[in-house]
């Protein structure tokens, strides 16, 4: 397929940009079609490594937009795949056990993880891969292999106040709240549109290889969530592993679990970055956290826009089925 580029001229996306400081974290740079998707100049760069990167039949793919749940999915898929090997979860970083595609394409820095389509290719079979591309980006091989693909969503204004934690700690982004959530609205973040995003993966929900979840579900009732993760996998689990595995995917066990909670990856970019030490990643981990930062108004705002984009769609925010 070939793509088409446009340079992100959004005034809201160039706003952004300029109080986005990271000398690691790359900005806005291009529309590209047929996606609508916002990349980075790099991934332009990569795009046929990526595009063309061999698929596996065995690989289980975890996709989302940023923000949504997908380090709490990643480490609950790679535990149901691994029979609950907790000894080796603990050993080795979420990153390295579940790579993320994209991290090559959104940061300078080929130090810390290397070149990660690199590592993608060089897993073992089964492998397990973290990636927010959207739909139309996905590499090829995708539609003819069939791999599982395990979808996350979660609820736009809270992903929204989720994102701009993540830019002021990853981007040292130094600008207004209002004017990050005027960029999430017009799409014009990294891996936006939003609603785009979900919906092409809500369309495929019925498809044998995929698995739409989303973070309210999981907030909700996780056992119910990794009940359904695993037969998908076409893994059994007990009730007592199904209820130790809720456990360790807990906010509080995984905030204070360093193989998943990055604070590694954190307290470097704090230091390069030079922001407060009170931006985390593992920050709230809740659903409706939304309501102590969204003034009624915007919410309002984010309310009608979601509303028109999911008409006749059928999708429910929170809700995984018809
Ligand atoms: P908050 O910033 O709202 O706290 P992603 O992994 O897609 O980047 O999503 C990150 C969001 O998921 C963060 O949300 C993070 O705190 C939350 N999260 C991660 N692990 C979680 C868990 N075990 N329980 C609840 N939320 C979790």
């Amino acid at each position: 397929m070939s793509f088409r580029y446009e340079p992100v001229e959004e005034p809201t996306a160039l706003k952004l940009n300029e109080a986005s400081t990271s000398k690691i974290f790359q900005k806005s740079a291009w529309r590209v079609y047929p996606s609508e998707c916002v990349v980075t100049d790099l991934y332009r760069q990569l795009e046929p490594h990526i595009s063309n990167l061999p698929v596996r039949e065995d690989d289980v793919w975890i996709l989302s937009y940023p923000k949504c749940g997908t380090t709490w999915t990643q480490e609950m898929v790679w535990l149901i795949g691994n029979d609950c090997n907790y000894e080796e979860a603990k050993s080795r970083t979420l990153n390295e056990r579940v790579p993320f595609l994209d991290y090559v394409f959104i940061t300078a820095d080929t130090g810390a993880e290397g070149d990660t389509i690199q590592m993608v290719k060089e897993q073992p079979s089964p492998r397990y891969i973290k990636t927010h591309l959207p739909k139309d980006l996905l590499p090829s091989e995708i539609w003819t292999k069939n791999p599982k693909i395990i979808y996350v969503s979660r609820d736009p204004k809270d992903a929204a106040v989720s994102y701009y934690h993540h830019y002021k700690l990853w981007n040292a982004y130094n600008g207004s709240i209002e004017d990050f959530f005027e960029a999430f609205l017009s799409d014009s973040l990294i891996f936006s549109p939003f609603w785009k995003h979900v919906l092409d993966f809500w369309k495929l929900r019925n498809e044998p290889n995929v698995l739409f979840n989303t973070f309210e579900e999981m907030k909700q009732d996780l056992p119910a969530v990794i009940r359904r993760t695993a037969h998908f996998m076409g893994k059994k689990l007990t009730d007592q592993q199904v209820e130790e595995l809720a456990v360790h995917l807990s906010f509080s066990n995984m905030k204070n679990n360093p193989a998943v909670n990055k604070e590694d990856g954190a307290e470097m970019v704090r230091t390069m970055n030079g922001v407060s030490s009170d931006l985390k990643f593992m920050r709230e981990g809740s659903a409706g956290g939304w309501r102590k930062v969204i003034s009624p108004e915007l919410a309002e705002r984010f309310d009608k826009w979601t509303e028109e984009k999911l008409r006749e769609t059928g999708y429910r925010i929170g809700i995984s089925s018809d």
